[in-house]
């Protein structure tokens, strides 16, 4: 089918609910996707943080092949060998005496949070969330509310109760009150700018909410599985929060969420569940995962390519201080803040010409979530492309 028919398709049999670009990828491997006329794309934004171990990594097809030819669901009423594995790991990763449970999405591993949050405060009455202004928690109803962008609201409502906003970390501390059960926050604001917050701020934010026995949910959809440079952003930050999310980089491309929680005996059975979450295909994905980004920290290998991706950055905002006022982010999981929404626009519709995937995040901030294994040539390639795209304003 040619590009015009899919667009027109597209728009037929498609709801409306994304800003699309019409280009259409076949095939990729590593950090290159190529379209249907072979026209090869670098990418650094690797589905949105999710293609962590490349396109069409062979470790990992050969594992999810022998995977789909042996077994792919039963249904979580039977165990499950791959998910003992998985979830093992992830606890033994985390440093934290804690349980996990299985989903498909980021949102979901969320809801299983809060959920969680709820049932520890129920005896106490305790129901309210506080969540952080520019956050992005998921899509469902419930997630929805908990993101802290009043943008997202609006056609939705009612929603469900109990969920403040807290303009900034230190309303926070002055939030926190009797109907309080837990601080929900990514450390490094994804879709708000990819901004990390202040680590000694969040230390003692930590300590607060411990000593008060109220719980800190950290989301890391994003920033988790390494994209930080550690396993765990909290991980970066010192700290040890009661429940922690993933999915995205935790698949490497097949649907995963997972709620990790040191409330080991929270729920009971019945009290919570998923049809398709911790399926053997989606265990067999984070587990391969794992054994190659483990093995790739080991050999340090992570931390040399964030080096070279971090000064790549900040040579770009020496060069066009004109385009960038400030970089942000930490690891992989970087932005450059354009100094207005005309640059900010003019860069993305350029970087596309030039033929490099890079992402929108908050309010004018390019985003660059690269897979985690980019070779150093990748990088290099990106950045030529993406360099000729800012030359070009
Ligand atoms: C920090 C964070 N939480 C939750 C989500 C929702 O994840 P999903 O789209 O898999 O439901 C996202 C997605 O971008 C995210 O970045």
């Amino acid at each position: 089918m040619d590009t015009h028919n899919l667009i027109m398709q597209d728009q037929e049999y498609l709801l409306h609910t994304y800003a699309k670009k019409h280009i259409y990828f076949e095939r990729a491997l590593g950090s290159i996707l190529w379209t249907k006329d072979n026209q090869d794309y670098i990418d650094f934004g690797s589905g949105i943080g999710v293609c962590s171990v490349g396109h069409c990594n062979s470790f990992l097809i050969q594992n999810l092949t022998e995977q789909l030819h042996k077994i792919i669901h039963i249904s979580n009423i039977f165990g499950n060998d791959l998910q003992i594995k998985l979830a093992k790991r992830i606890v033994e990763l985390s440093g934290l005496d804690a349980r996990v449970f299985f989903s498909n999405s980021g949102a979901e591993a969320n809801e299983c949070a809060i959920k969680i949050a709820r049932k520890f405060g129920e005896s106490q009455n305790r129901y309210e969330i506080i969540t952080l202004d520019s956050s992005f928690h998921g899509r469902t109803i419930a997630t929805l509310k908990a993101t802290g962008q009043e943008k997202f609201h609006q056609h939705f409502g009612p929603f469900p109760e109990g969920f403040v906003v807290a303009k900034n970390l230190e309303h926070v501390f002055e939030l926190i009150g009797d109907k309080t059960c837990a601080v929900m926050l990514e450390l490094i604001q994804g879709e708000g700018g990819v901004c990390a917050f202040d680590k000694k701020q969040i230390q003692q934010l930590s300590s607060l909410l411990k000593q008060k026995g109220l719980l800190l949910i950290v989301d890391e959809v994003q920033s988790g599985v390494y994209r930080s440079g550690s396993f765990l952003a909290s991980q970066s930050y010192g700290i040890k929060p009661d429940i922690i999310t993933l999915a995205k980089g935790l698949g490497g491309g097949i649907p995963i969420g997972a709620t990790i929680t040191t409330l080991k005996n929270i729920f009971t059975s019945g009290d919570h569940g998923s049809t398709f979450g911790g399926n053997f295909l989606s265990m067999q994905a984070g587990l391969s995962v794992l054994d190659i980004l483990e093995k790739e920290y080991d050999n340090k290998l992570i931390d040399s390519r964030i080096d070279v991706f971090q000064s790549k950055i900040s040579e770009l905002l020496k060069t066009f201080p004109h385009l960038f006022s400030q970089s942000t982010g930490m690891g992989l999981m970087l932005g450059l803040q354009a100094h207005n929404q005309e640059i900010f626009e003019k860069i993305l519709e350029n970087s596309l010409k030039e033929r490099v995937v890079v992402l929108k995040s908050g309010k004018n901030v390019i985003r660059f979530l690269p897979p985690i294994i980019i070779q150093k040539e990748e990088i290099q390639e990106g950045f030529e492309r993406f360099k000729k795209a800012c030359e070009k304003i």
